[in-house]
């Protein structure tokens, strides 16, 4: 009896170092089977039980299975750990903080356009476009602007060669849009100006327009202030106030100025409005019989209004951005913040 105890306690020792040593799944797996197997030592101890008196047998019984736990516990631990070690191991430190994505958005200025697009296509305006690079002839001829104009001046405009030049208002989409269908015309058109002017806070060589143009028959300067209004009132809220001031543009007769309220005082006065509780947004009119004539439009039949507008300005009242010059500058520390 006494010899079979023994017998069992130096498998057990030894199986127990077996199992200890294991370094890695194979290993592992080979002494779990040796000896924890149903081919594997403790199997063939407990086969020959059946030998022993029966005095002895119930203890040699316990004893065995009391071992048998204690192994496969011991096996069951050593995986756990075994497969730890294989994670560290991997070169993946599940600790480290996450890498952060950067998200790209859209730029404030094309923010603005897609707004000032949307408030114009729900009052029934189609969106147009024209080239940057355009003709002397649809900058300034076609917008019955004289010869000797100032603004045609090289100290104004930015030529590429003669009769050449990057536009320096979106006017010129009214001409190609005349020009390529027939009244009624109801657009808007968003893009991109330049002209000769030294950057500071409030000028840039580069800046964005957005044009509008409606021509029918019977359209009127009511129909022009109403228009003009709402959009005001979409933008920046119901209590907006629009001021029309008679001003000359070529290309228009009337013509005139037009401001908003200040958006900031509500029209009390302030630093931004220079205390005039105005701010003045761009120009507008009805459209020159001349313009109607450079297209072939008949002017008796048709009248129509145009606006501009500064869609720099507009976006820095939106955001409260106190110069232009950011807008251009892409300094993602700026963009990151719209
Ligand atoms: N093109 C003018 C500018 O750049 C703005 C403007 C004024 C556009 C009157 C118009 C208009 O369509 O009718 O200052």
């Amino acid at each position: 009896m006494s010899e079979f105890i023994d017998l069992l306690n130096s498998i057990e020792r030894e199986a127990l170092s077996a199992i200890e040593k294991a370094a890695d799944k194979n290993s592992l797996e080979n002494a779990s089977n040796a000896f924890l197997g149903r081919k594997g030592r403790l199997a063939e101890l407990s086969r020959q039980l059946g030998t022993l008196d029966n005095e002895s047998r119930p203890k040699a019984g316990a004893r065995l299975n009391e071992i048998r736990k204690r192994l496969s516990d011991l096996a069951e631990t050593r995986a756990l750990q075994l497969a730890g070690s294989e994670k560290t191991f991997s070169g993946i430190d599940h600790t480290l903080p996450g890498r952060r994505s950067f998200v790209g958005r859209r730029h404030p200025l094309l923010q603005t356009v897609d707004l000032i697009v949307s408030i114009f296509r729900g009052m029934g305006f189609a969106v147009a476009a024209g080239p940057d690079i355009e003709t002397d002839f649809y900058n300034f001829d076609a917008l019955n602007t004289p010869e000797d104009h100032p603004s045609r001046d090289l100290s104004d405009t930015f030529y590429v060669e003669k009769g050449i030049l990057l536009r320096t208002h979106t006017s010129p989409v009214q001409i190609r849009t005349m020009q390529s269908q027939k009244p009624p015309v109801r657009i808007i058109a968003p893009g991109r100006c330049y002209r000769s002017d030294a950057p500071d806070a409030s000028h840039s060589p580069v800046f964005y327009q957005c044009e509008g143009l409606y021509v029918d028959e019977r359209v009127t300067f009511g129909d022009l202030k109403g228009v003009i209004i709402s959009f005001a009132r979409e933008l920046f809220g119901p209590d907006m106030n629009v001021r029309f001031r008679p001003h000359f543009f070529p290309f228009t007769e009337p013509s005139a100025e037009y401001d908003f309220s200040c958006v900031l005082c509500g029209g009390k006065g302030c630093r931004v409005c220079k205390y005039s509780g105005w701010l003045e947004i761009s120009g507008a009119g009805m459209v020159d019989p001349e313009v109607f004539k450079a297209v072939g439009y008949d002017p008796e039949k048709y009248t129509g209004y145009a606006f501009g507008m500064g869609v720099d300005r507009i976006t820095m009242l939106r955001f409260s951005i106190g110069d232009i010059r950011l807008l251009y500058d892409n300094d993602v520390r700026f963009l990151r913040q719209f």
